[in-house]
């Protein structure tokens, strides 16, 4: 496993623990991947046990020797119990004998180890973008988009978020595509943002959105809306997004947002929790990966 790899990398890393209000961090060094998952280990009359028997919402970083990069692991604590407990108790001790003098397996002296659940690990780069390598949070997140300039403004957008946001990724493509050349795309796209019209969209290959709780859509500002195949995308699948969380992203050549947000949230319809959308100047949207992630991770969180 990747963390496993990237604690042993590391050396030492650190545990980041709530006391009430307060943070509390300390180093670790002891780390075991048994049965398919790393486990950590701390001593039963340890604050830092406490801590985490009264919070399990917990953080570990771990930075690696190289490459300005570290691992960010973050999830809550989840204690092994009965026979799995012993086991990982030996492994431990079995590895740094020399602790069997505390951790003498008496009341309140044993070696409390845990594991993350619910978890998100990413390897972050000192420069972004990081790099989703686990989610086990249980949300699951999809990036819908529409781009059309060859500079792909909304789909590096749609790119960054995902990957931000440990998503899946998915391209709205039209049926019949618009002209590649830009006065005569403009002219076709303009009757159909001033009347809404769907234009049809393909099929997308291995789309379900019912496996999804939050979906982000991407499109470009057209004629001061959305493109109009992304309009079809979500006429298409109204009845799915009822119950999600659905947030809008829209790069744009100067105009701001306009009406997208608004016609975005009319075009979902009832049922739908719209989170607040964004609009990305698309000039300048290859050098806003920060904004990007910080847009994805408010979203998701
Ligand atoms: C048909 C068409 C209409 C457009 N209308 C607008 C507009 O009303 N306001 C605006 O700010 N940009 C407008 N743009 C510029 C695009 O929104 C902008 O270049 C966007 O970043 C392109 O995204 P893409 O690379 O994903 O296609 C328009 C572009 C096209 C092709």
């Amino acid at each position: 496993m990747q963390i496993e790899e990237l604690l042993e990398k590391a050396g030492a890393f650190y545990l980041a623990t709530v006391d009430g209000d307060q943070p509390k961090l300390r180093p670790l060094g002891a780390h075991h991947l048994v049965d398919g998952k790393v486990w950590l280990g701390v001593g039963e009359f340890k604050n830092v046990y406490k801590q985490l028997v009264k919070n399990p919402k917990c953080e570990v970083v771990a930075l690696q020797p190289e490459g300005g990069k570290w691992l960010r692991w973050t999830g809550k604590a989840t204690f092994a119990e009965g026979e799995e407990r012993e086991k990982l108790e030996k492994v431990f001790l079995d590895a740094m004998p020399g602790l069997r003098k505390i951790y003498d397996g008496s009341e309140g002296k044993r070696m409390m180890c845990f594991t993350l659940t619910e978890a998100r690990a990413e390897l972050i780069n000192l420069m972004p973008p990081g790099e989703m390598i686990l989610d086990e949070t249980g949300k699951k997140t999809a990036v819908v988009y529409y781009s059309w300039s060859p500079d792909g403004n909304t789909r590096f957008a749609a790119q960054t978020i995902a990957k931000k946001a440990g998503a899946d990724l998915f391209e709205i493509i039209a049926e019949t595509p618009y002209s590649s050349d830009f006065d005569k795309c403009c002219d076709e796209a303009k009757p159909e943002c001033r009347d809404k019209t769907l234009r049809p969209i393909k099929p997308i290959e291995g789309f379900d959105l019912a496996k999804y709780d939050t979906v982000f859509v991407g499109s470009p500002n057209w004629w001061g809306t959305l493109a109009p195949p992304v309009y079809t995308w979500i006429k298409n699948n109204q009845e799915g997004l009822k119950g999600k969380k659905a947030a809008l992203f829209q790069t744009n050549g100067g105009g701001g947002m306009q009406n997208l947000g608004r016609d975005f949230e009319k075009a979902v319809g009832e049922g739908v929790t719209v989170l607040p959308p964004k609009a990305f100047s698309g000039s300048s949207v290859k050098s806003s990966v920060e904004e990007l992630e910080k847009f994805a991770d408010e979203r998701v969180k």
